[in-house]
């Protein structure tokens, strides 16, 4: 383990290849904390995976050995001093796609190795949460809400490498659900972007089940509304462009009413786990935390209890190296760098202790 390096400014490279974007970033942390961010690269695969309505991990996988090196490269260049400005190489090690992880920590591990840099792997998900700090200086602990294409989480965070998972989903996760309405409504790929354009053409008028709604269990369910809006959907076919509208916003907004109940039954616990004085904030991240009915439905929650609301830029939220780069200079202001045997894992959950929420797959 490096020693502890608190005392000086640390710049590190980030990589990140755990699912659809191939992104590398240089950031520069202070001894105070404070972040700059002095490069970020990010080129994602959208195209190459629209036409299958989905991403495929094997063509992910390709891609990122195309792409990687590109972009580490360019994120270098833009640093002026290249590979003297490194203190050290961070990557995604997981979770997350296995193929495009061993790419990205496999080439921060030859860049390490090569430099003589100390190696960080970084959790995907505490690369999320940390971003706050980099943003906002904010202070631990606070509560996150993840809501991206492959997570719906929400979690304490207590510290670095100390979380409580408060809720996760039971089936799908919030933007997959996105995709998936989209895709059954014929609306394409990315679904959350198209499913939100659309939505703002129609009227919230069909019914739709709120699985998991008012449970003291702080967890999400979305696979039945899924099923009730293909049921909807088929009960109106052929569909008109008003049904489609319709449907559409009906979903959304129920989608609102479910991440509304279950991050204020969040907030409940995390004011019960660390007590009224406690600092009231929720960071949002993820990709679906672009859309803007979610933003007013978690305004609303947050002024109710309390809570700061911190949603990072759009860029910061959605995957990305900067985040990568930051976490890795977090950890390695504590000393904590990882040998070279690191591996790259499918699975890695930030809280590792939380019970199995009953009925869950097995999504980190
Ligand atoms: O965080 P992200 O860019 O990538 C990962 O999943 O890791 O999130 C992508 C997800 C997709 O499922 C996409 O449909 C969803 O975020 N999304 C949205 C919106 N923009 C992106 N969901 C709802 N409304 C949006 N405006
Ligand atoms: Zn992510």
């Amino acid at each position: 383990m490096a020693p502890p390096t608190k005392d000086k400014p640390l710049t590190l490279l980030g990589i990140e290849t755990s699912c659809d974007e191939t992104a590398a970033a240089v950031v520069r942390r202070g001894s105070d904390g404070s972040g700059e961010i002095l490069s970020s690269v990010v080129r994602s695969q959208l195209d190459l995976h629209a036409a299958y309505g989905g991403v495929v991990p094997e063509i992910a996988a390709r891609a990122h050995v195309e792409m990687l090196d590109v972009a580490i490269k360019q994120a270098l260049a833009e640093t002026e001093l290249y590979f003297d400005a490194l203190d050290g190489v961070a990557a995604a090690s997981g979770p997350g796609l296995i193929g495009g992880l061993i790419v990205g920590v496999v080439t921060g591990k030859a860049i390490a190795l090569g430099r003589g840099l100390p190696f960080i792997a970084i959790n995907h998900l505490e690369a999320h949460a940390l971003t706050a700090r980099l943003t906002d200086k904010l202070a631990f602990p606070y509560l996150l809400l993840l809501v991206s294409g492959g997570h719906t989480q929400t979690l304490i965070v207590e510290d670095i490498s100390s979380y409580e998972r408060l809720g996760t989903t039971l089936d799908d996760a919030l933007g997959e659900a996105f995709d998936k309405a989209a895709k059954l409504l014929g609306l394409g790929y990315p679904g959350g972007p198209a499913v939100e354009g659309c939505a703002a053409r129609g009227r919230p008028t069909i019914a739709l089940p709120r699985p998991m709604f008012g449970r003291t269990e702080p967890h999400f369910s979305l696979a039945g509304l899924k099923t009730a809006l293909r049921h909807e959907a088929l009960a109106r076919a052929p569909l008109s462009d008003k049904d489609i509208a319709d449907l559409a916003a009906s979903f959304q907004e129920v989608v609102a009413d479910i991440v509304r109940d279950r991050t204020a039954r969040a907030m409940e616990l995390y004011v019960e786990r660390l007590g009224a004085q406690t600092q009231r904030a929720l960071v949002v991240a993820g990709g679906v935390a672009a859309n803007k009915r979610l933003a007013s439905a978690l305004e609303a929650v947050a002024q109710k209890h309390s809570f700061r609301l911190i949603v990072p830029p759009p860029a910061l939220c959605t995957d990305n190296a900067v985040m990568i780069a930051w976490a890795g200079a977090e950890r390695l202001a504590r000393g904590l760098a990882d040998d070279l045997s690191a591996p790259a894992r499918a699975r890695w959950p930030l809280d590792p202790d939380a019970p199995p929420a009953l009925g869950a797959g097995v999504k980190a």
